[in-house]
């Protein structure tokens, strides 16, 4: 039987808690919280089979891509309930087209756009509110600019909880607006950013008896470490040399480096892939952080997060400039040899448009993991030859606005107070007719060509 508890993240701290214990920050430092589990009677090769039989069963628990890997989350007793819309289960497609872009002689892409509500939070969310529902708290809440709230609002739904969302006014795709309001959720929206928004609410949840399923949450980080369970199961074990992904909150970085570091203390692989954070240009204070440490020759931790006041870019799930699981980032970059990069509006756009040619659509935080892989190529950093698998957090129809002025070529970002044009490098506008048959048919003439 393995027991867990919950342990602050920082090393010189280490305070632990009850797993049942309502909280996201230490008491005694501040710092956030992992799960802590004390494994036992682990037999790597065994787990394997079960999880690869468990593929043809009908059990709830084995037909979600989470739960399916629930010895490496077992933080529930046995017999507690759990909230499951059959998330995870996502593909792992390989991509010529992009790879050549990228400079790679092979690229895959971990699409966690497939999951339920469209992004990888419902793999975080499905044990976020399985938790919620075990502590039998009835009110959930996060604050989000957009996947988050979408997810929670659905699984909250499906588990008879009710919700509340927090989005900054004016700044979440109209998709995930949508989502929100369809499933339910008091959405409650905050003139402020998203910086903004989680500075007021963070401190009012308490008070308010709601709980709280953003990233600080350390049963979310327990389902979004099964990402990177089943990539390495699509890969036969035998791990990539990089893990691509994007990086704003930095809690999914968080939950893939701790995903690795138990796999590997566990035996179920032999060796840690590394870590690529990508972050926008305008909203990287990550970036920023290592980048000082490294000029200065001291430890990132020692100097600390500076926020970025004013973070700007179109890719609005990651526009945030105080990440919450910067620490906890610090240490995955540190476990798996990881590196932070950044990626310009350009790069995202045209990098978002390269997948849609391929047949794979993103939304535009998405694609800076290809951005990020195609830059860090050229920088040598990852060699032509490596194995890289690139994370697309989430799905194309987030954010429909963007792709359409994208391929219009009207999109334009805020810089130092100009609006900037994107070219639609690989835009594709729509061709307009007049209901002219022999007109159509010669357009048709030119593509069969
Ligand atoms: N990609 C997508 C599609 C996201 O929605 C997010 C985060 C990220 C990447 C960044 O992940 O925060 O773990 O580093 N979206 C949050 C939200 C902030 O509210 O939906 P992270």
């Amino acid at each position: 039987m393995t027991t867990a508890c919950l342990r602050c993240c920082e090393e010189s701290c280490g305070t632990c808690y009850p797993i049942t214990e309502v909280r996201a920050q230490c008491a005694a430092c501040g710092s956030l919280l992992d799960v802590r589990y004390d494994w036992s009677g682990f037999d790597a090769e065994k787990l394997k089979q079960t999880w690869a039989a468990r593929k043809t069963s009908r059990d709830p628990k084995d037909l979600s891509g989470v739960w399916r890997f629930r010895e490496l989350i077992p933080f529930l007793p046995p017999e507690a309930p759990i909230v499951t819309l059959q998330e995870g289960n996502t593909p792992l497609l390989d991509a010529p087209r992009a790879a050549t872009y990228a400079g790679l002689e092979a690229l895959a892409f971990k699409h966690q756009g497939f999951n339920p509500t469209g992004s990888f939070k419902d793999n975080g969310m499905t044990t976020g509110v399985s938790q919620a529902v075990a502590l039998d708290r009835k009110l959930v809440a996060c604050v989000s600019t957009g996947n988050t709230s979408a997810s929670l609002a659905a699984f909250a739904a499906y588990g008879g909880l009710r919700a509340v969302i927090f989005i900054p006014a004016g700044q979440i795709a109209a998709g995930k607006l949508a989502q929100a309001l369809e499933y339910g959720a008091l959405t409650i929206q905050v003139q402020a950013n998203f910086d903004g928004t989680w500075q007021l609410v963070f401190h009012l949840v308490e008070e308010s008896g709601l709980y709280l399923l953003n990233s600080v949450n350390p049963f979310r980080v327990e389902g979004q470490k099964t990402i990177v369970v089943e990539m390495l199961e699509q890969l036969g074990w035998e791990p990539p040399d990089w893990i691509v992904l994007p990086g704003g909150n930095l809690g999914n970085c968080s939950a893939f480096g701790k995903g690795l570091r138990e796999m590997h203390q566990l035996g179920l692989i032999q060796r840690m892939p590394r870590l690529a954070v990508i972050q926008a240009e305008g909203a990287a204070p990550l970036y920023h952080l290592l980048q000082q440490a490294a000029r200065e020759n001291r430890p990132a931790r020692e100097i600390g997060l500076q926020a970025i006041e004013n973070p700007q870019t179109l890719a609005t799930a990651i526009k945030i400039g105080a990440p919450a699981s910067w620490k906890k980032t610090l240490r995955e970059l540190a476990a798996t040899q990881g590196v932070c990069e950044i990626v310009n509006e350009q790069e995202i756009a045209d990098a978002k448009a390269v997948l849609g040619q391929s047949g794979i659509g993103c939304e535009p935080a998405s694609a800076a993991s290809l951005a990020g892989a195609r830059k860090l190529v050229a920088q040598k950093v990852i060699r032509p030859k490596d194995r890289v698998v690139a994370v697309l957090t989430g799905n194309l129809l987030k954010d429909p606005t963007y792709t359409l002025a994208y391929h219009e070529g009207t999109l334009t970002y805020p810089r130092e107070g100009q609006q900037l044009r994107i070219e639609p490098r690989f835009g594709n506008q729509p061709v307009s007719v007049p209901p002219d048959a022999a007109q159509i048919q010669r357009l048709l003439a030119r593509e069969s060509k």
